[in-house]
Parts: C-alpha cells; sequence; structure tokens
C-alpha cells in the first residue's frame, strides 16, 4: 500500500512478518485441556536456592560497578548508543583483557578487523574467541559447544533468525533473536551482552523495543567530538540505576576516567563572561563541569535557542524565569549554551550555573573562577534544594573552590565548620544577582 488511510502521509509502511508457527495455531484450544507434561511448578519462595547469583567481575572498574558490582550470572545486558560511539572498543577490550574463555560474535565486522582493534587495546591477551557470523542458531550452537564464561553479540541489528523471513534489524528480527538469546542465557546461565545502535533522538526501533525483555539496559553516550564518553545505567534488575562510568576514548582504547571534574575543569579561563561551574553529582558521584551562556542580539526576527548537553525546553523554562523575575529582555537576544566536554547532564542543580552563565554572558562581566554553583531553579524564581549538597561542597572546597551558591534550604543542618570554602545560601534568582554582579 503507498498511502497510509489513517494519516494520509505516503511510503510510510513498513512490512513485518508474522509467523504462523506450528506451535502457535495449537495454543489456540482452551488452556483447560492443555496436557503440557514440561510447564513448570509454583514453589515457595523460601525454598528457591540464591547461592547461584555470584558474580563476577570483568576487571573494568568503571563496568564492574555500572553493572552493580560485576556481571550476575544469566544475564541479559544490553548495551546501546549512537554509531561509533565505542561500543565495540568496550566490549572487545573488556574481552580481551582477561583470561576467560569469552565468545565475541561480530556480525558487523571481520575477523581481520576486530584482530586489528584488539591489537589497539593495551592489556590485550589472545584468549577471547572470535566469530563472525549472523545466523542466530548458529551462534547459539556454537555457543552451547563452547560454553563461554560470557556471551558477546555485536550487534543485534545485524543477526537473524531462519524462522523469519524479514530483512535483519527489522522489528521481527531484532524480537526473535533477543527472545532466543534470552532464553540461551537463562537455560544455560551464561550472561550475554547485546550491542544495539540507536540513532539520534534514540527512539529508533532496536533498543527501545528490547528494554523489558533484557535484565540491564546500559547506555553509551557522549558526543563523537570529544573524548569523554558516559556509560549510564537505564535499567537494572540486580543494581541501582544510580551508578555511572566515565570514560576517555584514546589511540589504545578506553580508559576509565576517576576523576572527571579535574579534567573536565583544566580548560576554564579566568575572565572570559559567560561561563559558571557546576558542582553537579552524576550516579553517585560529584563532578564540576564548566558551562557556558552566549547571549548575543538576534539578528533575524525569531531568536534562537541552542542547548548542547542540556534539555531546550529547561533551558527555555530557565530563560523565561530570568525575564519574569530579573526584567532582562532575553526575547530579543539569541541564547546559545554549551556544557563542556559534551557530556549530557540530567542533575537539576546544574540550573543554578547556567542563569549564572547567561547573566554573566548578558551583562558581560565574568564569574570569578573559583566560584561555583548548586541549586535548581523554580518556576518562580526560587532556589530549590538539591540532594547530596555536603559531597558537592566537599568536591568544590577540595578542587580549591572559593565559593559555592547554595539554596537556603540546603544550608539548614549542614555542618560547615568542615569546609574552608565559603557557602553563600540564596533563596531567590534575585540572591543570586546581587550577591555575584552588584
Ligand atoms: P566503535 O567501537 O567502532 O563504535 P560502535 O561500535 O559504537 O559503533 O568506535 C570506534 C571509534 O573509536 C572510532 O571512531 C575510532 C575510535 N577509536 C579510538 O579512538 N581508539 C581506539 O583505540 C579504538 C579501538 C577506536
Ligand atoms: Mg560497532
Amino acid at each position: 500500500m503507498g498511502q497510509c488511510h489513517s494519516c494520509g502521509e505516503w511510503n510510510t509502511f513498513t512490512e513485518e512478518i508474522v509467523q504462523s508457527s506450528e506451535e502457535k495455531r495449537t495454543s489456540k484450544k482452551s488452556i483447560w485441556n492443555e496436557q503440557n507434561g514440561s510447564a513448570s511448578k509454583a514453589v515457595p519462595l523460601a525454598s528457591i536456592e540464591a547461592s547461584s547469583t555470584k558474580r563476577s567481575l570483568t576487571g573494568d572498574t568503571e563496568f564492574d560497578r555500572v553493572l552493580g558490582g560485576g556481571i550476575v550470572p544469566g544475564a541479559l545486558i544490553l548495551i546501546g548508543g549512537q554509531p561509533g560511539i565505542g561500543k565495540s572498543t568496550l566490549m572487545l577490550q573488556i574481552a580481551v583483557r582477561q583470561s576467560k574463555n569469552i565468545l565475541y560474535v561480530s556480525g558487523e565486522e571481520s575477523a581481520e578487523q576486530i584482530k586489528m582493534r584488539a591489537d589497539r587495546v593495551e592489556g590485550y591477551s589472545g584468549d577471547c574467541l572470535i566469530l563472525t557470523e549472523t545466523k542466530v542458531e548458529q551462534i547459539l550452537n556454537q555457543a552451547k559447544s563452547i560454553k563461554p564464561d560470557f556471551l558477546v553479540i555485536d550487534s543485534i541489528q545485524t543477526l537473524v533468525s531462519m524462522h523469519i523471513d524479514s530483512i535483519a534489524g527489522s522489528i521481527s528480527q531484532i524480537k526473535e533473536c533477543a527472545a532466543s538469546l534470552q532464553r540461551f542465557a537463562k537455560e544455560s546461565n551464561i550472561p550475554v551482552f547485546i550491542i544495539g545502535h540507536i540513532n539520534k533522538e534514540g527512539s529508533i526501533a532496536g533498543p527501545k523495543i528490547l528494554e523489558h525483555i533484557v535484565d540491564t539496559v546500559l547506555q553509551f553516550e557522549g558526543d563523537r567530538n570529544y573524548t569523554y564518553r558516559i556509560l549510564r545505567t537505564l535499567k537494572n534488575r540486580f543494581g541501582s540505576t544510580d551508578e555511572l562510568g566515565i570514560y576517555q576514548m584514546e589511540t589504545k582504547g578506553l580508559k576509565p576516567v576517576h576523576n572527571p571534574s579535574e579534567l573536565l575543569l583544566s580548560q576554564k579561563d579566568e575572565d572570559l563572561s559567560g561561563s559558571a561551574v557546576a558542582a553537579t553529582i552524576e550516579g553517585l558521584r560529584p563532578m564540576l563541569i564548566e558551562t557556558q551562556g552566549l547571549v548575543s542580539k538576534a539578528v533575524y526576527g525569531n531568536p534562537q535557542r541552542s542547548a548542547t548537553g542540556f534539555d531546550l525546553r529547561r533551558l527555555n523554562m530557565l530563560l523565561a524565569v530570568l525575564e519574569k523575575r530579573c526584567g532582562f529582555p532575553l526575547g530579543n537576544f539569541d541564547v546559545f549554551l554549551n556544557i563542556a566536554g559534551g557530556i549530557r547532564v540530567v542533575d537539576p542543580a546544574i540550573d543554578l550555573a547556567i542563569i549564572s552563565s547567561i547573566i554573566s554572558s548578558f551583562q558581560d562581566v565574568a564569574i570569578p573562577a573559583d566560584v561555583c554553583f548548586a541549586g535548581e531553579v523554580g518556576l518562580s524564581g526560587e532556589i530549590r534544594a538539591v540532594n547530596r549538597i555536603e559531597q558537592r561542597v566537599q568536591e568544590a572546597d577540595r578542587l580549591g573552590f572559593k565559593q559555592i551558591f547554595v539554596s537556603s534550604f540546603n544550608t539548614k543542618g549542614l555542618d560547615l565548620s568542615r569546609f574552608k570554602i565559603r557557602v553563600r545560601s540564596i533563596s531567590k534568582i534575585e540572591d543570586l544577582y546581587e550577591g555575584l554582579f552588584v
């Protein structure tokens, strides 16, 4: 069909083949008549032994932490990310750096290409098994005979199942292959890592439709033009989703970053307006990040707003608050916002630094390099409390900052005598403005 009769668009139909297997047809009979001998039985919770859930470590401290302390046997783990971000590099370096029996299956690269990549990463030992195959049945047959310590599939979009006629990467193929891998993982107790590509919007049929099937979803993100990569847990049946790993892409593979603040702040110039440092918490770790704002007179009718590493809608909201509370006529100005290092920040405590960088650029007055910020901005211009304030203040203090602006709700009950840094509590945007620029 060329045109959709519901929305009127042309050529928007995609083919999805529904397989009517023998199995499905027989299951139409009433459930009361079903005599499936191999059905599993209900057992009391207390009688189940949990001794088998011993986690194994991969040797990569960031990766183990993100997984919640190592790999759980039989876990199905999805690693999603944009093409070229480093998913294959990450999994290959984990696979080749340990002397375990690991099966790395690639449908994207030839064995020679994988070898070339492996030669690049440091600490490479030759024990990992490489299989270039795309048929999921073949892969699982091999895996059953090899019995690896874990299995890596690169990537789910290249796999095909013989039971489905549609092309690799289609929704039905992805679902069928993932279901086979899940059955394999649960029955054999061998952990399976699945790499999946997502597009820029992060929503293409691929990893998103797998999220409910897998036990853990890790997202590998970052800007390809920068070297930092963040590994976030979006879902974890066996651990917290608060953890996060930071890597740096180097010529010898991905290197874990243990002190992100120091790297992200090193390029701060003292006397430029439009820059402010935020004391954020990513995962469970404090991280000081520079935010940069640029406010310039709009030349064309519609003022532009653009944000890199930050939600554009939230930026628009902050601009509206600034306009309403401080009377800045930002409606006539273009506003650009950038988070240094190509890192995407979700912590609301970055609001205060963003507002400060915008005011600083608007007024063309630089903020001293030893000042930082941690606070969320509400719709009426109030500065709201943020979590883990002590950790933020401590990190800022450790890095030699002299002042930190926080919400007055945060300073109640906070023991400040431990810190050298001056903690300035404010309750409204107006206080920030007066404290900084007047
Ligand atoms: P890759 O792992 O192929 O990405 P994905 O599997 O997510 O598509 O990422 C490859 C990029 O990383 C590529 O642009 C080259 C770069 N790279 C390095 O900078 N250093 C290295 O040691 C390796 C192996 C790759
Ligand atoms: Mg790849």
